[in-house]
């Protein structure tokens, strides 16, 4: 598989052993940002990341800021992006099982490592389940769009 990663400052001292991480695992993964730990503001890393993955098909993302909330929020202005804000295994299982995410968030100020491990395999691990959740990510992007949902 491959991963783009970008983080803000308050997810920048996560992001190297989350990217060893996968890594280690035997998937790509590639950095765009930031290379250092001073304030930036994270919509604009969230759209350099959120871009690469519509751009790349089949590719994933990894988004962290302090607490995973404005950076997640920020990726899912972009079509085609799902990025599920998980704090655990269970979280990271679901968001690839039941919808379909491209683009993997937590936040630093709120996991420790272990538990990024963990939800690293969990998101690597497993497939979109489809089925009954297949229409609704179909429905995802019919919520910008102003489509009747119903
Ligand atoms: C930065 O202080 C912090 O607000 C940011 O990383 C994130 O947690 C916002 O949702």
């Amino acid at each position: 598989m491959r991963f783009y990663i970008a983080t803000d400052h308050a997810g920048y001292a996560l992001k190297e052993f989350t990217k060893d991480y996968v890594r280690e695992k035997g998937h790509e993964i590639i950095d765009l940002g930031p290379d250092s730990a001073d304030r930036v503001d994270y919509p604009g890393f969230a759209k350099k990341c959120a871009n690469a993955v519509v751009a790349d098909r089949g590719s994933f993302g990894i988004l962290i800021c302090g607490t995973g909330i404005g950076i997640s929020i920020s990726a899912n202005k972009v079509v085609g992006v799902r990025a599920g804000l998980c704090h655990d295994a269970y979280t990271a299982w679901a968001t690839r099982a039941h919808n379909d995410a491209n683009i993997l968030c937590f936040g630093e100020r709120v996991v420790g490592k272990g538990v990024v491990e963990s939800m690293i395999d969990a998101f690597i691990d497993t497939e979109f389940e489809g089925g009954r959740h297949a229409g609704r990510i179909a429905k995802i992007e019919g919520c910008s769009l102003g489509a009747d949902l119903n």
